[in-house]
C-alpha cells in the first residue's frame, strides 16, 4: 500500500507532494514502481488525496501502471486507487479496507520515499514471511540527538534534559511490513480509542505487539523539505549515469 494523500505542506506551495515530479516523473509513480519491482508484491493499493483519485488514476495510466498491461514495469502487480483521509493513519485504514481478505502480508510504503531500493522492500517482506508480526527498515543516526523541554515560543532556548545513547537509536523508513491481521487489529483499536501514532509500527508497539528492525538504506530517505528534492534529483541522476535503470 502506498499512502499518498498528504498535502506536503513542508515542501512548500505547489501540487500535493505525491504528484510533484522527480526526474520528470511523479514521486508517487517512483514509489509504486519501487514496490512493484519486488517479486513479493502482487497488488499495490494507492491511497490518493480525497479530491485527486481520478487524477492519480490518470497519472498511473500515463506511466504504464494501469495494473493490466504493465507487467514489464511492475512484475505483474495489480494496482488499485482509493481515496485517503485527513491523517496518514486514516489513509492507511482506508487503504487496508481495499486489500482483498486473502492477502495476509501488507507493506505500507510512503509515496514520499520514491527511491527505496528493491532490496529493502524484499528484506521487509522476507522478515514478515519468516514470522515477524511487524517489521521496519531503519538506519543508524548521523547526528547526536538531545532531548529537550520544548520552548513555549518557537526559536527560544530549550533546556537539554538528556542525550540518548546514539548507538541504540535508529531512524525508521518505509516500507513497513505487517501481518495483515495485526495491522488491522491495531488500526481498529486506535480508531475506537481515539489514538494517533506517527507510524503504523508505533500502533503495534502501543498495543504491546512486537516490532523488529531490519537494515534500511540511505536512498530510502523521505522527501519532506525542498532540499530533499534536490538530493533526490541527484540520486536519480547518479543512478541514470550508472545505468541502474
Ligand atoms: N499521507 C497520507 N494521508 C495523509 C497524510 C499523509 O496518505 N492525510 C502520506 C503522505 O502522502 C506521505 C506519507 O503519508 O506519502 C508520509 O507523510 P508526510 O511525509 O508527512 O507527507 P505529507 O503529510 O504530505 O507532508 P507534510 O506533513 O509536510 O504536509
Ligand atoms: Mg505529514
Amino acid at each position: 500500500m502506498v499512502p499518498a494523500a498528504g498535502r506536503g505542506e513542508r515542501l512548500g506551495p505547489g501540487a500535493p507532494k505525491a504528484l510533484r515530479e522527480l526526474g520528470g516523473v511523479p514521486l508517487l509513480v517512483h514509489a509504486v514502481r519501487a514496490l512493484a519491482r519486488s517479486r513479493a508484491v502482487s497488488l499495490v493499493v494507492v491511497v490518493a488525496p480525497p479530491d485527486g483519485v481520478e487524477r492519480v488514476r490518470a497519472l498511473l495510466d500515463q506511466h504504464g501502471l494501469d495494473g493490466s498491461d504493465s507487467a514489464w514495469v511492475t512484475g505483474n502487480a495489480g494496482i488499485t486507487v482509493v481515496a485517503g483521509g485527513a491523517t496518514r493513519q486514516e489513509s492507511v485504514r482506508l487503504g487496508l479496507a481495499a486489500i482483498p481478505v486473502e492477502v495476509d502480508v501488507v507493506l505500507v510504503h510512503d509515496a514520499a520515499r520514491p527511491l527505496v531500493p528493491v532490496d529493502v522492500v524484499d528484506a521487509v517482506a522476507r522478515a514478515v514471511l519468516d514470522g515477524a508480526e511487524a517489521v521496519v527498515p531503519a538506519v543508524p543516526l548521523a547526528d547526536t540527538v538531545k532531548q529537550v523541554l520544548p520552548a513555549a515560543v518557537a526559536g527560544g532556548p530549550e533546556p537539554v534534559v538528556g542525550t540518548p545513547d546514539r548507538s541504540t537509536l535508529r531512524a525508521v523508513q518505509t516500507p513497513q511490513g505487517f501481518r495483515r491481521e495485526a495491522l488491522q487489529r491495531v488500526h481498529d483499536k486506535a480508531l475506537s480509542d481515539g489514538v494517533e501514532a506517527t507510524d503504523d509500527a508505533g500502533l503495534i508497539e502501543r498495543y504491546d505487539g512486537r516490532v523488529v528492525v531490519v537494515p534500511g538504506h540511505e536512498e530510502a530517505f523521505k522527501v519532506t523539505r525542498p532540499l530533499d528534492l534536490v538530493l533526490a534529483e541527484a540520486v536519480l541522476a547518479r543512478r541514470r549515469a550508472r545505468d541502474e535503470f
